[in-house]
């Protein structure tokens, strides 16, 4: 029994979006959330950079006592994530991928929508993953500019923000999208303006929230890292930006209202 923390970490905010999956399904595993804020958002640097700066989230979450890592972060996973394997070989992590697997096996029409950052939809992850169904099913691919600035500023009920989502996503449902993946842990926080848009058209919005819980339970299982049953869990915020952005992380993870899942 292990009743360390579990680290998890995202560019900003997005992040919370696995944060609430993980605290609903491991209601005993402590959580400690470092948001990185100061660098956000990662979707259109270089690798490099956000190599750079999940290497320091990882070694922040480290000193701080974390058991495992869970990257709550599609671009730093496609990024980055085998370099820190490599690097921290004796620790585990959980990585990101976006839903591309079921949403392929369950759709009707045939075309699926992907929404994500320009670094992931490059990723040999995703195009790896989303080869393996081109012959069967038409996937449509779309940056979500501006979704992450929206999310981060709490613009998610805007009209501005509405307009931003409506021009990617318009564009999918009239092609015959019944399946939208959502490829970016900020972007779930824009579900509720989805679906909104989305109306009575049978289309599902798909995220990776509950099956990275999934994945991050089986490996503490098997690493003989669960925290004792009973075990009263801690939620911990921490970020490279101020107390104010701190207090934003706390506040959005606890939020209901508008940015609910
Ligand atoms: N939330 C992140 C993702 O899942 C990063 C978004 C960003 O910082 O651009 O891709």
């Amino acid at each position: 029994m292990d009743n360390r923390p579990i680290g998890v970490f995202d560019s900003g905010l997005g992040g919370l979006s696995v944060w609430r999956s993980l605290r609903e399904a491991l209601p005993c595993e402590s959580l400690l959330y470092l948001g990185d804020g100061k660098n956000c958002p990662y979707g259109s640097r270089s690798a490099d950079e956000i190599r750079r700066f999940s290497v320091e989230a990882v070694r922040c979450l480290l000193d701080n006592g974390c058991k495992l890592i869970v990257v709550a972060c599609n671009t730093a996973t496609a990024v980055a994530v085998k370099y820190l394997r490599e690097m921290y070989a004796d620790i585990q992590f959980v990585g990101l991928e976006p839903a591309v697997k079921p949403a392929c096996l369950t759709t009707r029409s045939g075309v699926v929508g992907v929404l994500a950052t320009a670094r992931s939809l490059e990723g040999e992850l995703f195009l790896r993953t989303s080869s393996l169904y081109a012959d069967k099913v038409k996937i449509l691919k779309a940056v979500g500019e501006g979704f992450v600035e929206a999310v981060e500023n709490n613009a998610e009920d805007s009209h501005e923000t509405e307009t931003l989502v409506r021009r990617v996503l318009e564009p999918m449902l009239d092609a015959g999208a019944d399946r939208i993946v959502l490829g970016c842990t900020h972007y779930p926080f824009l579900r509720t303006l989805m679906e909104r848009i989305i109306g009575s058209r049978d289309v599902e919005v798909l995220d990776s929230g509950a099956a990275v819980a999934r994945r991050t339970a089986l490996l503490l299982e098997q690493s003989g890292l669960c925290a004792d049953e009973g075990h009263t869990a801690e939620y911990v915020f921490m970020t490279f930006a101020d107390e104010d952005y701190r207090r934003r992380l706390e506040g959005k993870a606890f939020a209901k209202e508008k940015t609910e899942l």
